[in-house]
């Protein structure tokens, strides 16, 4: 069974259909590209994904069940098992440590790891994998573009979902930066962590992705291999 399906699924906003008739599975431990031009839908099928909207018409399973229409209990259990790092992430007013461990600790899952591990220490790793190492006490609004795009990464990361959803996150960074974050998905790839990669860059894909999918104006114009896949643009 797929971890994720999503089944004809349509987005209008009034008027404007924003997306139409998507069907997309996610395996569980794969790196999906979904790659688009800016506007062709990218951001809203990953908040779908992520049960901070709804969809018009279709629906999503994951893990074979059905996430909209059911009560909020079942969408919160659906919820914790994914997190996203969106395209432009907000930092709280707090320490980096802070933001890290929030979501863990909004969660309860203080002892994520079997309780052998304390959240200090939690944070500690989530901060190394992204190449921040040291930055926890750091005011988390005073980080630089590429720095805030990667503390959003280690407070996704910490949460070791299901299902990681990130929108462009190496499109602010400078060169080096992107290749770092690149190497830890690299180093995702084949864990437990499923990962849809929304991005402009099909190089990115090709080096990342197993499987590729094509979104243009609202509708999937292919899914296949990246190695296969041709843009239409
Ligand atoms: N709340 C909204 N109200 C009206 N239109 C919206 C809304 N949200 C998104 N859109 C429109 O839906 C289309 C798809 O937007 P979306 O942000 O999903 O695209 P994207 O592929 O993520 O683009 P980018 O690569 O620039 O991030 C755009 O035309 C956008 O203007
Ligand atoms: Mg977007």
């Amino acid at each position: 069974m797929a971890l994720l399906e999503v089944r004809s699924l349509s987005k209008s906003i009034g008027p404007a259909k924003i997306l139409e008739g998507i069907d997309l599975t996610v395996e569980r431990g794969e790196i999906l590209g979904l790659i688009g031009p800016t506007g062709s839908g990218k951001t809203t099928l990953l908040r779908l994904i992520n049960l901070l909207d709804e969809p018009s018409t279709g629906c999503i399973l994951f893990d074979g069940r059905m996430v909209f229409g059911k009560p909020e209990k079942e969408l919160l259990c659906a919820r914790r098992k994914m997190a996203m790092v969106f395209q432009k992430p907000v930092m709280f007013k707090a320490s980096v440590e802070t933001n890290v461990s929030y979501g863990l600790r909004m969660r309860g899952r203080v002892d994520a790891t079997g309780g052998e591990m304390s959240m200090s220490d939690m944070v500690e790793e989530a901060l190394a994998a992204v190449g921040l190492s040291g930055y926890e006490s750091r005011d988390a609004n005073t980080l630089s573009g590429g720095e805030t795009q990667r503390i959003a990464l280690a407070r996704a990361l910490i949460l070791q979902p299901e299902l990681l959803l990130l929108d462009e996150p190496t499109a602010n960074l400078d060169p080096g930066s992107a290749a770092s974050i690149d190497n830890l998905l690299q180093r995702l790839a084949g864990s437990r962590t499923a990962v849809i990669l929304a991005t402009h860059n099909m190089q990115q894909c090709r080096k990342l992705a197993g499987r590729v999918a094509v979104l243009q104006a609202g509708r999937l114009m292919a899914v296949g291999k990246s190695e296969e896949i041709t843009l239409p643009w």
